[in-house]
């Protein structure tokens, strides 16, 4: 049996140094290691020129797979990734393509991975107007806390994200849809539980700093009534 062909595309303009590249770079070892052939691209630099584009393309009718990994950026995709998208749901309409898949990872600044699913609704909808399957998306919220550093040497706190990873590439492996395990596991990602006490934490330094640790849970405005 020949093998199967994944195409990573990463959204952030931040390439190599980014979340979006690390985490979609696991997913693709995985799948590497499962038997099928990968390829990864910056999408900044694969939209750039005419000739980029036609690299983008060719690099697109071979695979099987796309799996979109990227930034979110108020609430949508960095505008890159938005003409990267156009510029392959013309080519798809433009031709009459074998059957595709999509899966998509979208990591936010904000902790909450729900900041994420308007990016993904966007996602699901370019996979449906350009004829592609839809997988599935993962949301990651607090990405800035993986930073561009490799996943296995993170820690005991990025246990969850690997895993959700795992199973994954197995679900994809077997030709289904990215489990729902998947996707809570990724969104219980503990980076929330420490961003709030980092915050708090932070915000008590800075009170007691001030001299006014001691009011900090005063409510000098409540008896106005606002
Ligand atoms: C222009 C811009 C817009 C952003 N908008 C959002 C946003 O709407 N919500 C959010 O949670 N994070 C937002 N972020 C934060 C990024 O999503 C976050 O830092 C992410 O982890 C970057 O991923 P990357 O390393 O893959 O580029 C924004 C960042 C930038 C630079």
């Amino acid at each position: 049996m020949s093998k199967q062909n994944a195409l990573l595309l990463v959204g952030s303009p931040r390439e190599s140094k980014s979340t979006s590249d690390v985490v979609g770079s696991y997913l693709l070892k995985k799948l590497d290691e499962r038997g099928w052939q990968t390829k990864k691209g910056y999408v900044g630099q694969l939209i750039k020129s005419e000739e980029s584009r036609s690299i983008l393309l060719d690099a697109l009718d071979k695979t099987d797979l796309i799996i979109l990994s990227s930034p979110l950026y108020i609430d949508s995709l960095p505008s890159n990734t938005i003409r990267a998208l156009q510029v392959i749901k013309q080519h798809r309409r433009s031709c009459n393509n074998k059957p595709q898949r999509l899966v998509a990872i979208i990591n936010s600044g904000f902790p909450e991975a729900e900041q994420n699913y308007t990016a993904l609704q966007i996602c699901r909808r370019f996979a449906i107007e350009s004829g592609f399957e839809w997988l599935g998306g993962l949301p990651l919220g607090g990405g800035s806390g993986v930073d561009g550093k490799p996943l296995d040497k993170l820690g005991i706190l990025f246990r969850k994200l690997i895993k959700s990873l795992n199973l994954s590439a197995d679900a994809i492996n077997k030709g289904e849809l990215i489990p729902e395990k998947a996707i809570r596991l990724m969104k219980d990602y503990p980076i929330m539980w420490l961003y709030f006490n980092i915050l708090q934490l932070g915000i008590k330094l800075l009170a007691k700093k001030g001299g006014v640790l001691d009011k900090i849970h005063d409510q000098p405005f409540k008896d106005l009534g606002w």
